[in-house]
């Protein structure tokens, strides 16, 4: 990732789509207990953060991030509170654990969903879930832009491809849905707004390109949302 990139990804709310509702949705899906111990794997700037500990308040969130402002501005965040803790790392092997329930929005592409599934169950407590969510196909319909923006993510299958990998990794589905256009709208309001801002401001020809590749994202997206969205699957170990 360039300068240019974390400069559009930096002041953002959440780096992926993603709302309180599903979350929610999710976490009463996996039982998260209020005193749970929870791994919030690819954390992001920590959007989720605040509504893991809604449903834990007595529990502790670790927030594990690679990219080090996250992990730091999460730390900030939430400093004085011994209920999260913000940890720049892997989450292919988090620290720490066992776990009651690991969230992961939007970030196990980076490691692939059998490899991240199978790498948390160590982590994992008895009894424990796992709830992420990952990019898919809906339906047989690939649009050529679609299909164009996704060729950076070759793995990208369908709903059945990632019970298989979850199935793989030896985990039993608990249950799924697609995200709504409220959650992409939060990822991609703010991000349109900070667009704009940076425009504003003067961007450099690198930057611009970074902007426009964005503004494509977005606009695919809009276009094509029946044809690809992100789906959560909450997940328990067999
Ligand atoms: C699409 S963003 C989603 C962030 C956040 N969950 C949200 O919804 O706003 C994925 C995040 O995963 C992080 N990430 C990627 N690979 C990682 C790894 N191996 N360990 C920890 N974080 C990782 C990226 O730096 C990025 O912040």
């Amino acid at each position: 990732m360039t300068p240019e990139f974390f400069l559009l990804h930096s002041d953002l709310p959440r780096e992926g789509p993603g709302d309180a509702e599903s979350l929610r949705w999710a976490c009463a899906l996996a039982g998260v207990g209020r005193d749970a111990r929870i791994l919030d794997a690819g954390a992001g700037p920590g959007a989720d953060v605040a509504g893991l500990l809604e449903a834990a308040p007595k529990g502790h969130v670790t927030a594990i991030e690679a990219h080090a402002p996250f992990a730091q501005g999460i730390a900030a965040r939430h400093a004085g509170d011994p209920r999260v803790s913000a940890v720049q790392g892997d989450m292919a092997a988090p620290p720490g654990g066992p776990f009651d329930f690991v969230w992961s929005a939007g970030a196990v592409y980076f490691l692939g969903v059998e490899a991240a599934l199978r790498a948390w169950a160590a982590a994992l407590a008895p009894g424990g879930a796992v709830a992420f969510s990952e990019v898919v196909w809906l339906g047989a319909d690939r649009p050529p832009d679609a299909a164009a923006f996704w060729k950076e993510y070759p793995a990208m299958t369908d709903t059945e491809g990632v019970t298989a990998a979850i199935g793989r990794a030896g985990y039993a589905v608990l249950g799924t849905r697609v995200l709504g256009d409220a959650a992409w709208e939060g990822y991609f309001q703010p991000m349109e707004a900070r667009i704009a801002m940076l425009r504003a401001s003067g961007a450099s020809p690198a930057l611009e390109e970074v902007l426009r590749a964005h503004e494509t994202e977005i606009a695919v997206w809009r276009a094509h949302r029946d044809a690809f969205g992100y789906r959560l699957f909450v997940v328990r170990p067999e």
